[in-house]
C-alpha cells in the first residue's frame, strides 16, 4: 500500500467481525456512507456476512483510525470465483482472449463483485483498492491458477475501469451492465 495510506488497514470481514461484539459490528457497517452508490451500502450491512459465512464470496474493509482511535471503513470490495460464459456477441480483443484460456465458451475467473469507497474519501482511492484486490487474485493465481479477473460495471463507470487497465469484452445477458476484464 502506498505511502500516502500507513494509516490505513485491510482486514477480510469474518476476521472483524470475529474480533468485536456482535453489538458493535452493526453499527461500524451501518456507518459505512456511499451517496453515490446506496446499494453497496445495503450490500455490506444485510448481505456480506451471509456470503461471507456461505463461502460465496469475501469482503474487505479498509479501516481508518479516528482521532479518538475508533475504526472507521473507509471503503471495501468484494471478491468471488465467478466463471464467464463467452458468447457469440463477445467481442474480446485477441491479445486477451488468447490470454484467457477459454474453454469451450467458458472462461475462469475472478470477481470483483463490489467495489465502494465512504463519502469524503479522496479521489483515487478507488485505483488503490482496484490494486489490492488484483493483489489478492494475482496470489490465488500462483496458488491454484487462473488470471483473468473481471467486473461488471453500468455505461457511467466504463470509461473510469478502462483508465484502469480494463477492457470491456460486451454487455451482460441483460444488455445493462459491461463486462470488463483485466489479465492479472
Ligand atoms: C468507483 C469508485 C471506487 C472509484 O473511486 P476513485 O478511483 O477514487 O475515482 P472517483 O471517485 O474519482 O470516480 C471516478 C469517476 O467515476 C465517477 N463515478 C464513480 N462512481 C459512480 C457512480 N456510481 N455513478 C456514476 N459515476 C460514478 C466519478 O464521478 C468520477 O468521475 P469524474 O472522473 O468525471 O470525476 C468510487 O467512485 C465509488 O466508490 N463510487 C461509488 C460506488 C460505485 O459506483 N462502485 C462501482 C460499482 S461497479
Amino acid at each position: 500500500m502506498g505511502a500516502n495510506y500507513v494509516d490505513l488497514v485491510l482486514r477480510r470481514l469474518h476476521d472483524v467481525a470475529r474480533e468485536i461484539d456482535e453489538d458493535d459490528l452493526q453499527p461500524l457497517l451501518c456507518s459505512f456512507k456511499c451517496s453515490m452508490e446506496p446499494a453497496s451500502e445495503n450490500f455490506l450491512r444485510n448481505v456480506a456476512l451471509g456470503h461471507e459465512k456461505n463461502d460465496i464470496s469475501r469482503t474487505y474493509l479498509f479501516l481508518e483510525k479516528t482521532n479518538s482511535d475508533v475504526n472507521t471503513i473507509k471503503g471495501f470490495f468484494t471478491v468471488a470465483v465467478k466463471c464467464l460464459a463467452i458468447g457469440e456477441h463477445h467481442c474480446i480483443p485477441d491479445g486477451i482472449s488468447r490470454q484467457m484460456n477459454i474453454d469451450r465458451g467458458i472462461a475462469q475467473s475472478y470477481l470483483l463483485g463490489q467495489l465502494a469507497k465512504a463519502d469524503g474519501a479522496e479521489k483515487g482511492f478507488g485505483r488503490e483498492m482496484i490494486s489490492r484486490a488484483l493483489g489478492i487474485f494475482s496470489k490465488n493465481n500462483e496458488m491454484v491458477g487462473c488470471r483473468v479477473a473481471r467486473l461488471d460495471c453500468r455505461d457511467d463507470l466504463l470509461e473510469y475501469y478502462k483508465s484502469c487497465g480494463f477492457a470491456f469484452i460486451g454487455k451482460n445477458q441483460n444488455g445493462i451492465l459491461n463486462q470488463m476484464v483485466v489479465i492479472i
